[in-house]
């Protein structure tokens, strides 16, 4: 069988990528015969000037024909291969078949137009293709016809987008300066370009290197089912699926995962049909087992002694958001990999990239149409592997109330997991301090000050809620609380305040020591204990004035405190009769009179995600 090879095209529409196209069906004499003559003719008949990129959609319309081209994807081959061009047109459906596999590139042709140069849209697709894992890439910079074939103006975009490309990892294979409907280095050499002379663009085709095939990874089959032979008193079962990588053959040692049950492949079935010697990737396939276990849909089939895939329930994936409701933290999702479908959660946000200039954002959801970098939890393990080492089995799809609104690659998994006694592993004796930062995550200590009423207390019980339902742990030490217990010695004398704020700085450092988001609520009226406790606990500090003016506090007044402060029945009260030092420095300010309480949240949860990332990047 001769080898094929799926290449995708990308590139604006305006950017001439159809016509690229068509030419380099004509010019490759990949059309049906009398196809160019019966599209020019229509052209003269209507009097519309021809255009190659009329080529493709008449072969759009013979689609029902079953001939050379359906909606996304046309066939052409040239001596070397056969090609699949799998047209992008927006990204959206493109990256749903990446993930879905209903179409897997090797290679893209990206189209410029030299007119117009690098604009956002070519950023972005450079983006996806790299998330996608397509590192073989070559650039067409087309219309050359238009900007009388500069030589200057070529090297300038390749320049730019080379600049580009290299930060996203991709080093593009080639530039090709072409003219679409001129046919200029499409499947010809041009002569108006001298200068250039490297390959054409059919040329370059057969110069990217084939994948290795999935026949050579190790052995990747998700289960689909069990099936048990009916009749006969046959007791035997089968496990079936498709292969999606390596091959398995009868009395081959397989390992189920997640559960890491082994048994022996015994016979090799198929319905209806001679048993082959195996089974290899793309194939679907069905065994016996020697040693009857129990497995079911969802666990992947490995073989022992190859590399085996990763198990986890948390992982980092990149993650692109097509459903119209944003991608929000905590709530439940399903995750579908392979056959495999378990409930997920999004643990962190961890940043959200603008996939035009790179830059980014470090918010708690995302939007549609926007790819993010997040930690993922599952309530099931999963059995996966990572980007670039086997296609299948690292990508996923994101399902919100039955309908597929996201997609993701894996790029990490956030545990190690120890096949043999099919744990996750934890070391044995003493937990290092990293080895708990990294099981744990790393706690912080949130320090929220201001005036009795201001607010702190309400905003840190709604972030604690969200965070723990996001599978955070977070704790609040609140004043009030602990001036019942840990601190009922003290009252609110100047010393005592200090000593307050000293103690509960030193057990917040041991909460946040244990992976907690910590969360402190002390008025803290001085600026210096306010400093003694950052010393105290180190970087994972932020600080956080909760502002609200002592007028607005009396009014709110949820204690009936500054009533009885005003009376003169409590002494020492801070805004009335003892000072509240405003912070110089807060890392963050939260005016509960301008906002609303669930904007201070938001403020709150965001100020924590940085901060984390901040301290990760630390270590
Ligand atoms: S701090 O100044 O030492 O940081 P802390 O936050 O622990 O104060 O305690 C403040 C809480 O104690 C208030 O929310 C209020 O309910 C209560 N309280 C009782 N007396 C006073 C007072 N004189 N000044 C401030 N708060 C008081």
């Amino acid at each position: 069988m001769q080898e094929s090879m799926n290449i995708v095209t990308v590139g604006h529409v305006d950017h001439g990528k159809s016509t690229v196209i068509g030419r380099l069906l004509a010019d490759a004499d990949a059309l049906p015969d009398g196809k160019l003559e019966m599209v020019r003719e229509n052209c003269r008949r209507n009097s519309k000037p021809f255009e190659y990129a009329f080529l493709l959609d008449a072969l759009k319309k013979e689609q029902a024909q079953g001939i050379t081209i359906d909606t996304a994807r046309c066939f052409f081959g040239t001596e070397k291969r056969q090609y699949i061009l799998i047209d992008a047109p927006g990204h959206i459906e493109f990256l749903k078949n990446m993930v879905t596999g209903a179409s897997r590139a090797e290679a893209a042709l990206l189209v410029i137009d030299a007119a117009r140069g690098v604009e956002e849209n070519t950023r972005r697709h450079g983006y996806f293709l790299a998330m996608l894992g397509i590192r073989q890439v070559a650039v067409l910079v087309n219309k050359m016809d238009l900007v009388g074939y500069s030589e200057t103006v070529f090297e300038d975009i390749k320049r730019e987008y080379a600049d580009f490309l290299g930060k996203i990892d991709i080093k593009p294979e080639i530039f090709i300066p072409v003219s679409g409907s001129c046919g200029d280095n499409i499947a010809r050499r041009s002569e108006n370009m001298p200068w250039y002379q490297g390959r054409t663009v059919l040329e370059q085709l057969d110069a990217f290197h084939a994948k290795p095939s999935a026949e050579n990874l190790p052995l990747r089959m998700p289960v689909q089912g069990v099936y048990k032979f009916t009749g006969g008193g046959d007791s035997r079962r089968i496990i079936a699926g498709t292969v999606e990588s390596g091959f398995v053959s009868a009395g081959d040692e397989v390992v189920l995962l997640p559960s890491g049950k082994k048994t022996t492949v015994k016979t090799l079935e198929v319905f209806n049909a001679p048993t082959p010697e195996r089974f290899s990737a793309g194939q679907a396939a069905g065994f016996t087992m020697e040693r009857q276990i129990f497995t079911e849909r969802g666990e992947i089939v490995c073989k022992a002694g190859e590399k085996l895939p990763q198990v986890g329930v948390r992982l980092r994936a990149n993650v692109f958001w097509l459903g119209k409701d944003p991608l929000t933290r905590g709530k439940t999702y399903h995750l579908k990999s392979g056959t495999a479908k378990v409930e997920m959660r999004i643990e962190t946000v961890e940043k959200v990239v603008n996939a035009s200039d790179l830059s980014y954002l470090t918010r708690q959801h995302v939007e549609k149409n926007e790819v993010a970098e997040c930690i993922i939890t599952l309530d099931k393990p999963i059995a996966f592997d990572l980007a670039g080492e086997n296609d299948a089995t690292s990508r996923f799809v994101i399902v919100d109330n039955y309908e597929i609104a996201g997609g993701g690659i894996i790029t990490e998994a956030m545990e190690s997991y120890d096949y043999d006694t099919r744990n996750i592993r934890w070391s044995a004796g003493g937990i290092t301090k990293e080895e708990r930062r990294k099981l744990l995550g790393r706690g912080m200590v949130v320090w929220m000050t201001g005036l009795s009423g201001s607010g702190k207390t309400t905003i840190a019980q709604e972030a604690e809620k969200m965070l723990i339902k996001a599978g955070v742990p977070a704790y609040i030490l609140d004043g009030d609380k602990l001036r019942k217990g840990l601190n009922s010695d003290l009252g609110f004398s100047e010393d005592d305040r200090r000593e307050n704020i000293r103690r509960t700085a030193e057990a917040a450092k041991l909460f946040a020591d244990m992976g907690a988001v910590t969360i402190v609520t002390l008025i803290s009226p001085f600026e210096e204990s306010r400093r003694q406790a950052r010393e105290i606990i180190g970087g994972a500090f932020s600080e956080v004035y909760v502002k609200a003016s002592v007028e607005t506090c009396a009014s709110r007044d949820p204690k009936n405190l500054y009533k009885k402060a005003y009376a003169g029945e409590i002494k020492n009260f801070t805004g009335i009769d003892s000072p509240y030092e405003i912070p110089e420095n807060p890392d963050i300010v939260l005016d509960t009179e301008k906002w609303s309480e669930i904007e201070c949240v938001e403020l709150l949860l965001g100020e924590i995600a940085v901060k984390a990332e901040t301290l990760y990047e630390d270590e």
